[in-house]
């Protein structure tokens, strides 16, 4: 994952064995090399094959041997070829690529491939051309809501390397916490991070570690909103006087800073040109989404700017600010990305648009010459199943309407980790493995779209990711103990594992005391998994039994689920009265357990062993109705399923299925 361009299967399969070497061949690449032994650290972590000595040899008696062409650029560049061609026989493997981004990916093709034979461990015997459909795949995280330290993003930086993305989007400043250490102007993070930033030392090495795996950093200081927390250190630069504290509550906030003040693009032009020394991906972020205005219409010098310069509305205010931070951001060298909001004529045609608010803005901005990355559709926080984010094509909707030119101007798409709800604890269960769709949408060509063998590869995936240390998996038995109160767990897992996250933007709506960033991500909400698998199995029972092509064992585990979940209730019911996170747990635990009932009782009927009572339907149907609603911020995913066995077992004796 993700699916290669082209892949031919072939007879047999190459052993890997403790006879296992790899040589690296062609032109010299120190990174490369590295890669190589990477690839044989992550080899013998899979094989447990410890003890013994993979060691690089040379091209001769090397059963893998890697060549490349020439080197790759020092700095990273969009557009550098990522293609290679991987050739595996039951003799040894060939993989060739023009430099050691596509070996790169060569190499975590391999490690995918392999698996565990009646043999031994073993790669089948291929051949593969694959190269990206997209030159932008990235990740966006937010470390500002929530600090998020760099052994988590190291991680994700692994796992995003396991399934071929190239950007790592390191959102920094926003309203609750700026990020980085600036000596030009330490108020910044003294002032604005609680002491939560990373010290220019952890950035280099993050951009390195990022580097050497294929990785592009693009860093962004989102301006001129978004920004109280540079104003609590630097109140100088805001559009009202202050004083400023950090935000603490999610949302979009007055404070923006001063485009009618000098002193503000001389602060900036400091600031960008210190950053642009410490980041040296070509391009640089400065966000721009979700000025409100009303610092601006509330500042009467402001106001007078404007009239001065003919400016009629805050777009226009932003407008003028965006021209000028783009000349600063060039100065230094960098090109310019923004989201959406900073789109206008003028600036030069190498800018970016990242599009956040819909597929119509990324083609808009290509209709203006511009290039755009497609965020839209890919925002990882708002719980959507992979399926969903799957669907979502950067050539799709407005897209399609363009010219050639114009589609050749969308760079690709980003995923987006908006962390109000994240922590280094559930951060990883947020993207992962939702974000292997994604990838696999920039990558695969654009007929990959079959979703049941979507689901299959992401479910390979999922223990290849955890080798790498992704918690998505890992977190989520301490987070269940911890809410337990208790080393067993059993009953809260069945319930934790039908529950989801309330979706969208709902978590605000339907949260029981206003959310801030000081309040502890320890509940059932927090530790629940975006998409459930339990729910996504049981409906598949449920659509054989509807199509009539269910047997009798099948009948059987549909029977032994909703037992499971009628019983969690009485079991949890005993452990609630010591542990204060199941109180809130309970209404959804008693509910499970009724509309389960509901489910055995459908199954009886259907199966004829009782008849069916008058009242027995509409009943049932109330308990799913009241069952639907979100209860301590989480949806119950097993409710249309056990409505359709509801329906089926009231329907009238003769028009049913066996
Ligand atoms: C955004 O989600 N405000 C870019």
């Amino acid at each position: 994952m993700p699916l290669p361009a082209h892949w031919q299967a072939e007879p047999g399969q190459l052993l890997i064995d403790p006879s296992f070497s790899i040589a690296i061949t062609g032109a010299e690449d120190a990174r490369l090399q590295r890669a190589g032994e990477r690839f044989l650290g992550d080899l013998r972590r899979r094989t447990g094959m410890l003890p013994l000595d993979f060691s690089q040899t040379d091209g001769k008696s090397a059963k893998l041997v890697v060549r490349i062409e020439h080197p790759s650029q020092s700095v990273q560049q969009l557009g550098e070829d990522e293609s290679y061609s991987l050739a595996v026989s039951p003799s040894g493997a060939t993989l060739n690529a023009p430099n050691r981004l596509g070996a790169m990916h060569g190499l975590e093709t391999f490690l995918q491939l392999l698996n565990t034979t009646s043999q031994g461990f073993a790669v089948p015997a291929l051949h593969i051309e694959d190269k990206p459909r997209f030159p932008w795949r990235g990740l966006m995280i937010d470390v500002s809501r929530h600090f998020i330290p760099i052994e988590v993003l190291r991680r994700n930086l692994d796992a995003m390397a396991a399934v071929k993305l190239n950007v790592f989007h390191w959102h920094l400043s926003d309203d609750q916490g700026f990020r980085v250490e600036s000596r030009k102007f330490p108020q910044l993070q003294e002032k604005g991070s609680d002491g939560l930033y990373y010290s220019q030392e952890e950035i280099r090495s993050l951009i390195a570690y990022a580097g050497e795996r294929g990785i592009r950093v693009v860093p962004e200081f989102d301006m001129p909103g978004h920004t109280t927390a540079w104003f609590v250190g630097h109140p100088e630069l805001a559009s009202a006087p202050g004083p400023y504290t950090i935000e603490r509550k999610w949302g979009i906030f007055d404070p923006a800073m001063n485009p009618a003040e000098e002193r503000t693009y001389k602060f900036l032009n400091t600031f960008i040109g210190e950053m642009a020394k410490l980041f040296p991906d070509e391009f640089f972020h400065v966000g721009g989404d979700e000025v409100n205005g009303k610092q601006w219409a509330a500042n009467a010098k402001i106001q007078a700017f404007m009239r001065s310069r003919g400016i009629r509305d805050s777009a226009g205010l932003q407008a003028y600010f965006t021209m000028r931070v783009q000349k600063i951001v060039s100065r230094h060298g960098r090109t310019m990305l923004g989201w959406d909001e900073i789109l206008q004529t003028g600036f030069p045609d190498s800018v970016v648009i990242q599009s956040w608010r819909g597929q119509e803005s990324l083609a808009q901005a290509a209709k203006l010459g511009y290039r755009g990355v497609l965020s839209a559709g890919y925002y990882l926080d708002l719980m959507h199943p992979a399926w969903q984010h799957y669907a979502v094509d950067p050539m799709a909707g407005g897209a399609a309407k363009l010219s050639l030119a114009e589609q050749q101007r969308i760079l690709g798409g980003e995923a987006c980790m908006w962390s109000e709800y994240a922590s280094p604890e559930n951060i990883d269960s947020r993207i992962w493995p939702r974000m292997a769709a994604i990838a696999e949408r920039l990558w695969s060509p654009e007929d990959t779209t079959d979703t049941a063998a979507l689901y299959q590869r992401m479910a390979t995936l999922d223990p290849r990711l955890e080798e790498l240390g992704v918690t998505a998996n890992s977190s989520y038995a301490p987070m269940l103990r911890r809410i337990a109160g208790s080393d067993d767990t059993s009953s809260l897992r069945t319930l934790a594992d039908l529950v989801e996250p309330v979706k969208d933007y709902t978590r605000e709506e339907t949260a029981p005391v206003e959310p801030t960033s000081l309040l502890p991500l320890n509940r059932l909400v927090d530790a629940a998994r975006p998409e459930s698998k339990s729910a996504r199995t049981f409906a598949q029972l449920v659509d054989a039994l509807v199509a009539g092509r269910a047997d009798a064992d099948a009948k059987d585990e549909i029977r032994r689920w909703l037992t499971r979940w009628r019983d969690q209730a009485a079991e949890l019911r005993a452990t609630e009265a010591h542990a204060f996170l199941l109180d809130e747990v309970m209404p959804l635990s008693e509910r499970l357990a009724g509309i389960a009932s509901g489910g055995l009782e459908a199954m009886d009927y259907l199966e004829g062993r009782q008849p069916v009572p008058a009242a027995w339907k509409s009943e049932q149907l109330a308990l799913l109705e009241q069952a639907e609603k979100p209860q301590a911020q989480l949806l119950l995913t097993v409710v249309p399923s056990i409505r359709r066995l509801v329906e089926l077992g009231s329907q009238p004796r003769s028009s049913q299925s066996k």
